[in-house]
């Protein structure tokens, strides 16, 4: 669905978007990277700046304590996400292949702290910089300082709105030394299942890349978002209590007495999985992923999330949380 706005403009350096920020920081901004992750209302009352920053350059680590074993590489926050992941896996170094496929750009992957298939972006995290709006300055932040959780960080809550990242470095180590992460089940199963035991990074990218394809839409052909909720984090006791109820219910132990549930299972135990709401649906294989099949408006989608969120409080008395941003923002 277009979304107009005042003004459009192309960022593809670091020094034009320094000189671009007087004229427009004082009018609301949209930075979209591929776009992959936001809900856009029909109007944007504003500015949006389409990251282009591009470049993936490797970079020695000369910490001297530091493993030789590793290396950084940075990428332009422009850089489509596939592209570095691609290319790192291909160049011989592992730590991405988990992430594959996962839509949009490097610079929108820390705001959420993108996770797949067992990995979040935070564990092969080094730093980023990015430039202040208030007053055009370059600031790196270091892991600590983007304040990482499960899809979040700090650009989402107390900074946001504040930077606009322009780079990410990533800390990634050798393949040959590589302990792939295959703990996730659906991996696991697939890797069993081709008999694949000595496991390098070019295959988990490829098993990765194979799950991704048949259980969640192109969003290129399909537009979608990807998982539209959250899965939701509750208390042990809100646990015990649900799992009396529903022993199957799928879930993941956390630290410090927290249970994850799958918002995924829980939607498609109401019944949603499959159904159309006029222009847009629920994925028949995921149910966590929202389909806009026929070119419905974001109020289509944003309603039926509403009556999604209320019927899983209904049943489980679990508040679903929306993924993607929405703007403009209410
Ligand atoms: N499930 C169902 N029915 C469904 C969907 C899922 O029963 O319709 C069950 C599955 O059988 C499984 C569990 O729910 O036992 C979890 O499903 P899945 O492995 O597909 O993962 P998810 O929790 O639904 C999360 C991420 C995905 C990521 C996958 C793989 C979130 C919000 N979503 O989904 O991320 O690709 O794990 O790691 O954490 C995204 O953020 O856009 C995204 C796609």
């Amino acid at each position: 669905v277009p979304c107009s706005t005042w003004n459009t403009f192309f960022v593809d350096t670091v020094e034009g978007l320094q000189s671009l920020l007087p004229e427009v920081r004082h009018q609301p901004l949209l930075v979209l990277g591929g776009g992959s992750n936001v809900i856009l209302k029909p109007v944007f009352p504003g500015v949006a700046l389409l990251m282009r920053i591009g470049g993936i350059d490797y970079l020695p680590i000369d910490d001297a304590d530091v493993d030789s074993r590793q290396m950084l590489v940075k990428a332009g926050a422009g850089v489509v996400w596939d592209d570095l992941v691609s290319q790192t896996v291909k160049a011989g170094w592992s730590g991405l292949e988990n992430l594959s496929l996962i839509p949009g750009t490097v610079g929108a992957a820390p705001i959420q702290n993108i996770g797949a298939y067992g990995v979040e972006l935070d564990q092969v995290f080094h730093a980023l910089e990015a430039v202040r709006i208030s007053d055009g300055q370059v600031v790196r932040f270091s892991k600590e300082e983007c304040g990482f959780g499960y899809r979040h960080s700090v650009f989402k809550e107390a900074l946001k709105g504040q930077f606009i990242i322009t780079s990410v470095t990533f800390r990634l180590t050798g393949a040959e030394f590589a302990q792939c992460n295959t703990r996730y089940a659906p991996l696991n199963q697939y890797l069993d299942d081709h008999s694949i035991h000595r496991v390098t990074p070019e295959q988990v990218r490829k098993a990765v890349c194979d799950i991704r394809s048949h259980k969640l839409p192109d969003p290129a052909k399909k537009p979608n978002v990807g998982s539209f909720f959250k899965n939701p984090v509750i208390d042990e006791a809100c646990w015990q209590a649900l799992h009396e109820r529903f022993p199957s219910m799928v879930s993941y132990p956390q630290e410090a007495g927290q249970v994850k549930l799958a918002a995924g299972w829980l939607i498609d135990q109401a019944g949603w999985k499959g159904r159309v709401s006029g222009r847009v649906m629920v994925h028949d294989k995921q149910a966590l992923v929202l389909v806009n099949h026929e070119a419905g408006s974001a109020d289509d989608i944003l309603s039926l999330a509403e009556e999604i969120k209320n019927d899983i409080r209904d049943k489980f008395g679990v508040t679903l949380e929306i993924e993607p941003q929405v703007y403009p923002q209410e």
